[in-house]
């Protein structure tokens, strides 16, 4: 297990020459590199041309899918920036494109991946540019599975697009990539794409100047000059009528906004997140999502699990939740959970995602008025009453569930989900291996 073990180390693939480090004072454009959840950062020179690779290059990436002879930055004295991909085996992306030898314009930045690595380039921004320290990130309630991808997309520019199921946390990772990104003093701007009709929508998206249309009695900037130096995120992106995706791709491609009614545009400033429900390949399959929109927003997809695919975060959300509620209720403490009540949390299905859980414990606080959470007060507060199978006689289905349920309660421990079945360890066991369940550190030690 030893190989590589290098190319983990966040920092060691990422050291660049004198030529990059000895920049122009003068607020130069800044680099940004991250990579295994964290970042560096280093200023560029005023122009000239920066290779990158895994060889003698000057933006080192050491990684095994990375060229020794990448790819090529160039930064014209204008501070025109030009990426070109120099025949690497396993390709550059940028903006979710592939670049080809005649290379694209780079926009300030706007996302390149090289490997798993991505780097990305910032225009001056006066006092913030000045190097910022290296932080920790990706510390803190976000579902754990996703928690390095986030921490990893934060601080770059890079798009990102959030799926999953309604409920299982879509707006919170959004705003934790806001919160951990260069642009976290800059506004967040969420935008429902539901419910809102294309002229709505577009006046709301990209302002309108007086007497664009009949009630437009004084000129209003859209949300996308609103959240400049910010976040926008674009949520039920999935609801966006096509029309609106065309022009909205328009913006995205030149970072220029026109007003409705206006004649001239704007540049705009932003960073895009956004977020549906929706298969949205399945949609462009439909004719009802655009192919070149959903390569812009889809820089980095991130699927965020349903509740009842990551059953080991019940307990911790659960507590949190709890906790909130009895401040909330100016209980002095929150409530503790009988392990029938545990089991039950643990044996639903969770349509609801998280917050069907968040009102649950809401409800279950409330009407525990001071005493323990138990399976009655959880049934009154709402949670579906299938009876956790009876101790015995029971079918063979019923007895594995209510099994697999004790075990998950227990986060695996043999001895506390004996105990809280009412059968001894050794009966549990007994039922283990008659139900085939994994007995992972029994089986080791075996061999
Ligand atoms: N990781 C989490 N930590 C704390 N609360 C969460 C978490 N994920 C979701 N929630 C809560 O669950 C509810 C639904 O989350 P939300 O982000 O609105 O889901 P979605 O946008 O996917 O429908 C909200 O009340 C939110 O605060
Ligand atoms: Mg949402």
């Amino acid at each position: 297990m030893e190989h590589e073990r290098k190319t983990e180390d966040p920092a060691a693939g990422l050291e660049s020459t004198e030529r990059v480090s000895s920049a122009s004072p003068s607020a130069p454009h800044l680099l940004i590199v991250a990579a295994d959840g964290t970042w560096t950062s280093r200023p560029l020179p005023a122009g000239g041309v920066l290779t990158i690779g895994r060889g003698e290059v000057d933006v080192r990436v050491d990684e095994r899918a990375v060229s020794r002879l990448h790819a090529r930055l160039e930064i014209a004295g204008s501070g025109e920036l030009r990426l070109i991909d120099l025949g690497s085996a396993n390709g550059t992306v940028v903006g979710g494109r592939l670049v080809r030898s005649a290379g694209v314009t780079l926009h300030p930045g706007e996302p390149i991946l090289v490997g798993r690595t991505v780097l990305s380039v910032h225009a001056p921004a006066g006092e913030r540019a000045a190097e910022p320290a290296p932080r920790p990130l990706g510390t803190g309630p976000v579902a754990a599975s996703v928690g390095d991808l986030v921490a990893r997309a934060a601080p770059t520019l890079i798009s990102v697009l959030l799926l999953g199921e309604t409920g299982v946390g879509k707006d919170v990772v959004a705003e934790r990539i806001h919160r951990l990104s260069t642009r976290a003093a800059g506004p967040l701007v969420r935008v429902n794409c539901a419910g809102l009709s294309a002229a709505l929508l577009e006046s709301d998206l990209f302002g309108h100047e007086k007497g664009a249309f009949t009630g437009a009695t004084s000129a209003k900037p859209g949300l996308l000059e609103a959240a400049a130096g910010g976040t926008v995120f674009l949520d039920e992106i999935g609801e966006m009528p096509l029309e609106v995706q065309a022009k909205l791709l328009l913006v995205i491609e030149q970072r220029v906004v026109r007003r409705v009614g206006a004649t001239r545009g704007t540049p705009i400033d932003v960073r895009f997140l956004s977020a549906t429900h929706r298969d949205l390949e399945a949609e462009i399959r439909r004719d009802r999502f655009r192919t070149d929109f959903y390569y812009r927003i889809n820089g980095l997809a991130i699927h965020i699990p349903p509740l009842r695919e990551r059953r080991d975060e019940i307990d911790g959300l659960a507590a949190l939740f709890a906790d909130e509620a009895a401040a909330g209720l100016r209980r002095p403490r929150p409530p503790a959970f009988e392990p029938d009540a545990r089991a039950r949390l643990h044996h639903h299905d969770w349509p609801g995602n998280v917050r069907e859980l968040r009102r649950v414990i809401e409800r279950a606080v409330l009407f525990a008025d001071g005493g323990a959470v138990t399976s009655r007060v959880l049934f009154a507060a709402g949670l579906p009453d299938h009876p956790l199978p009876a101790p015995t006689g029971a079918p063979d289905d019923d007895r594995r569930a209510r099994l697999v349920a004790a075990l998950a309660a227990c986060g695996g421990n043999q001895s506390r989900a004996a105990r809280l079945l009412g059968i001894s360890r050794n009966t549990l066991i007994a039922w283990m291996r008659r139900f085939d369940l994994a007995r992972p550190r029994a089986r080791e030690v075996a061999r």
